[in-house]
């Protein structure tokens, strides 16, 4: 069955000239049909330079999808699931940016790619958990700087520039689930295994693991690494890549609970759906649109240098 629509979707695929980005996090049979797999970063570095295709497929959750959008206007961006959002993005809104510029003016704004449009367009730059780091050393050390909507992400990148960045308080519910607990449990049961765990967890949780990575870190550091054996301290999907990748290694999560509803409400059905019928189109409206692209464009260009 499974086969036999993953046929059809690569028919469809080069009848509409089409290509099928995915995110790490989403279910293997979806990662096993897309051109290309990767985190926040990549798939917007995809989406921006992608030029022989007419569709985008994004298989991941709406503002990942938008990202594409907004990179590649010309381009039909498709999201099999609508309703796939993230509740982290959907905790602040423009009007809700705007309210928080008006009360530190002369701030800079950074935003974490998991954001609206509306936001992104009132940001001076966007960041992804990859290259926050880097993001915010971009700026002069005496700038002050907004940091939204991930406030466990914030304080990370905090930690690690010394800086003091004003906070929104948003967060990922999933990753909030993994507790430093969960991480000593796992410790006990894979006594010498490597724990890698996403920026978006609580300090406790970080303070816990061995690597702080991106999920594109965390494939990285698998494949590298002389180490056998990791516990995964985020989204459950993300043991699919790293076990199909390194068939030597182990992977065991931290704890099942960090799973993403939203990113599981993508599957291989809906992707065909999408590319029979050309739905759900993603579109961003002017001017929103150019002046989210100016701050995405701007990270881009900073972690190209
Ligand atoms: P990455 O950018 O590390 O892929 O993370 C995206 C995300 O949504 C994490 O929850
Ligand atoms: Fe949003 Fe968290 Fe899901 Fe990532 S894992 S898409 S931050 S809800």
């Amino acid at each position: 069955m499974s086969n036999d629509i993953a046929q059809q979707i690569q028919d469809l695929k080069q009848e509409r000239n089409a290509i099928i980005l995915a995110h790490n996090y989403q279910p293997g049979e979806v990662q096993d049909i897309a051109d290309f797999v990767g985190d926040s970063l990549e798939l917007s570095r995809k989406a921006a330079e992608v030029e022989d295709a007419d569709v985008i497929v994004f298989c991941g959750v709406h503002f990942m999808a938008e990202t594409a959008a907004i990179l590649s206007p010309e381009k039909t961006v498709l999201l099999p699931d609508p309703l796939a959002g993230c509740p982290m993005a959907d905790m602040i809104n423009g009007d809700q940016l705007r309210e928080l510029k008006a009360k530190h003016p002369g701030a800079a704004v950074v935003c974490y790619v998991n954001s609206t449009a509306d936001v992104k367009a009132e940001s001076d730059c966007c960041c992804t958990s990859a290259n926050a780091v880097q993001i915010i050393n971009s700026f002069p050390k005496d700038q002050d700087i907004i940091f939204v909507p991930d406030q466990y992400l914030g304080d990370y990148v905090a930690e690690r520039t010394g800086r003091e960045l004003i906070f929104w308080p948003g967060y990922c519910p999933s990753h909030a689930k993994i507790l430093d607990i969960h991480i000593a449990r796992a410790r006990e049961e894979h006594p010498g295994a490597v724990v890698i765990t996403h920026p978006e967890c609580a300090r406790p949780t970080r303070d816990a693991a061995d690597e702080i990575l991106s999920t594109g870190g965390m494939v990285r550091i698998a494949a590298e690494s002389d180490a056998t054996e990791f516990i995964v301290a985020t989204e459950t999907g993300m043991l699919h890549r790293l076990r199909k990748d390194n068939p030597g290694k182990s992977f065991y999560p931290a704890t099942e609970a960090c799973l993403c509803p939203n990113m599981k409400k993508i599957r291989i059905e809906k992707v065909l759906w999408a590319l029979q019928d050309t739905k759900h189109v993603i579109q961003v409206k002017e001017p929103i649109r150019t002046k989210a692209e100016s701050s995405i464009r701007r990270m881009l260009e900073v972690c190209a240098g």
